[in-house]
């Protein structure tokens, strides 16, 4: 199959969607190109992660609702009359989750079963999950292939990972159509760098600009495969409509690899300026490498990341810049 751009792709024929999590980070991305593709938007959310300002310049476009999928009500209101959900809602926080694992069960898991059983009821036609690769953790082999056997390293990639036997069971056991994409370490605008458990790349951001030293735990050696959002808008777009997709779980990678380190050489570049380390313990739960092999998102999905690491992190820089105000004042952090 000939990878698509994200720009070429029109889900077939106008569709109703619900993005869960739609004020997050990725979420809010999804919203803006479903939008932007003539696409009929419903946005459920909590707003425990997501941010109201990442809405704000859609809030006429989109349905709005505000709730817990904690709660079966929600989930059977958000999905009414709905044909593709993207399920995006989550606590994505490694340490937040070893922190407080029930917390990022309910939210992770419990929401998703919900979700599952009243999109499942509503007739609703795919649901495509946000997984995670954190589910594969720290086995020596690289790049990480969906057929390993997954090895979770914390609380976090429990739940992803329970989450996404339920949405392939549900294509298997009932017939709802499902597919489950293992997001490889997310970054771009919009990112929330004023939260401690944020990605570290809007964290970096944020005290970079704030002439703060950049915090690396351990020796800033360990790697990941750090893949700017709208690839990942890109192959939600692609699974919703993908046919041999459904019951599958598929990498969402761009398929390289940059340790910490060069990240630091890279932020340097493109702020023209050096940056200072403070150096601190490893996290608890960490993995050490991590990279996509994406050869499945190429076959079943036309998936190929368009934009490059060193793209999406000029992109990111610029989004930064131009932001006249920090974001700080209006996360709320329960
Ligand atoms: C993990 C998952 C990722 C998921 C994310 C959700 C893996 C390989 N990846 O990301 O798919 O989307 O959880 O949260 O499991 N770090 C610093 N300084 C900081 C912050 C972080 O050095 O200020 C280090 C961390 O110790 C880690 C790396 O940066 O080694 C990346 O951390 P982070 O951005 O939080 O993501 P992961 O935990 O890798």
């Amino acid at each position: 199959m000939t990878p698509a751009s994200a720009h070429d792709i029109q889900p077939s024929g106008p569709g109703r969607y619900l993005v869960t999590g739609g004020a997050g980070f990725i979420g809010s991305a999804l919203v803006r190109a479903l939008l932007a593709r003539g696409q009929r938007v419903r946005v459920v959310d909590n707003f425990s992660t997501g941010l109201r300002r990442n809405l704000v310049e859609v809030a006429g476009q989109i349905d709005l609702l505000e709730g817990d999928l904690a709660q079966l009500s929600v989930c059977r209101a958000a999905v009414r009359e709905v044909d593709y959900v993207l399920h995006q809602a989550a606590i994505p926080s490694v340490p937040r989750s070893i922190q407080d694992p029930l917390l990022t069960h309910e939210a992770n898991v419990t929401a998703t079963l919900n979700l599952l059983l009243a999109a499942r009821d509503a007739g609703c036609r795919r649901l495509v999950y946000a997984s995670s690769s954190s589910v594969y953790g720290d086995s020596e082999v690289l790049p990480k292939v969906e057929t390993m056997p997954p090895r979770p390293r914390s609380p976090y990639a429990v739940s992803k990972y329970a989450a996404e036997q339920y949405v392939l069971l549900f294509n298997d056991l009932y017939g709802f159509e499902t597919v489950a994409l293992r997001y490889f370490n997310i970054f771009g605008p919009r990112q929330n760098g004023h939260s401690p458990y944020s990605g570290v790349l809007s964290l970096w951001m944020a005290a970079a600009l704030a002439a703060e030293p950049l915090t690396v735990h351990g020796d800033g050696k360990q790697s990941r495969d750090f893949t700017f959002v709208e690839n990942a808008v890109e192959a939600n777009l692609l699974a919703c409509t993908a046919s041999d997709a459904p019951g599958r779980a598929i990498n969402v990678g761009a398929g390289g690899r940059h340790t910490l380190l060069d990240v630091v050489d890279a932020l340097e570049q493109a702020l023209g300026t050096r940056l200072p380390l403070r150096h601190a313990d490893p996290r608890p739960g960490d993995v050490r490498h991590s990279q996509a092999d994406i050869s499945q998102a190429l076959t079943i999905l036309g998936y190929a990341p368009r934009v490059s690491f060193f793209e999406g992190l000029k992109r990111t820089v610029s989004w930064w810049q131009e932001q006249a105000e920090p974001v700080a004042q209006e996360v709320e952090w329960t």
